[in-house]
């Protein structure tokens, strides 16, 4: 791999796990603005020389894709169980990690959160060239199941391209009998997802998150402010409160919609687990190699 883009990536590893810190011990609080939050990530993202690529969360039956709105008064309570899911690059190398806390001192759902650590450990251990998919699925979902829970299985980890936080392959948390092989220095994140549910998601309720799917122009100068704000992000996320602050509440939701509707971006609302049980998550990136790079691994982790 280039020197320069290895370098490129572990910074943004290094800035990436320690605001998904921050941001968990912040959470980890009852009565914790969600927003308060996700606004300290952002700002502090860029504060250590990183380029947001987003900073998202989600509490309970919401596994991903919940990011606070402007509006947003939601605050962290007593027995949440909160994912934070933090993403940033450098010149588009993104590290992209996430990890879960239960508010205050509860630890009612301790062994499931785990069982999502344990899985990603064990995966992360083979994340080597000549490995196959089905064998990282295969030890993330043994390790989810000694504990007594499943993984959810259509979300998965995804390799990682310059702008593209999802360039192509998988990497699924079960044995789907995938026997394609990692080579060596592919960046991925490796991201299982376990529950006391179903082990599926669907998406419900109103999306707070986007992206660029199609550049084309648009017609309303709504839309096309909008567009202009986003063309820099390279197609990576953005969020609603981002355009609101901006161009105001009005504007910003007529942009959108014809935006959607003109399939120019598409939404990304959040995903619930089907059966309402509810989710943890533990996510790092990593370069594949025979001992491979965990670059968004912080010194508290220990997973
Ligand atoms: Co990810």
């Amino acid at each position: 791999m280039d020197s320069d883009i290895q370098d490129k990536l572990i910074k943004a590893g290094k800035i990436a796990a320690q605001i998904r810190r921050e941001g968990a011990v912040k959470l980890s609080k009852p009565d914790t603005s969600f927003l308060e939050v996700m606004d300290y990530c952002e700002r502090k993202i860029i504060k250590l020389g990183g380029n947001i690529a987003w900073a998202q969360m989600a509490v309970n039956e919401i596994a991903a894709h919940y990011c606070p709105a402007e509006e947003d008064k939601s605050f962290s309570k007593e027995g949440d169980v909160i994912k934070i899911d933090i993403g940033v690059h450098i010149d588009g190398y993104i590290a992209d990690n996430a990890m879960t806390i239960e508010v205050s001192s509860s630890d009612k759902h301790k062994d499931m959160i785990k069982a999502a650590q344990n899985a990603l450990k064990a995966a992360l251990k083979i994340a080597k060239p000549g490995t196959k998919l089905w064998e990282l699925g295969e030890a993330q979902y043994s390790e989810a199941e000694a504990l007594g829970f499943t993984t959810i299985k259509n979300l998965s980890g995804h390799t990682l391209g310059r702008y593209k936080i999802h360039s192509g392959i998988s990497i699924p948390s079960f044995n789907n009998k995938d026997r394609t092989e990692l080579k060596e220095d592919w960046h991925i994140a490796i991201e299982p997802f376990v529950t006391d549910g179903q082990g599926l998601i669907k998406e419900k309720g109103i999306a707070t998150i986007f992206m660029m799917e199609n550049e084309k122009g648009a017609r309303s100068p709504y839309a096309r402010k909008i567009l202009d704000e986003i063309k820099p992000l390279n197609s990576m996320p953005f969020t609603t409160r981002w355009l609101t602050r901006k161009f105001g509440k009005g504007p910003t939701a007529l942009g959108l919609r014809e935006l959607q509707q003109s399939r120019i971006i598409k939404a990304y609302p959040p995903l619930v687990e089907v059966a309402g049980g509810i989710v943890t998550q533990c996510e790092h990136s990593v370069i594949v190699k025979d001992k491979p790079i965990v670059y968004t691994r912080h010194e508290n982790d220990e997973w």
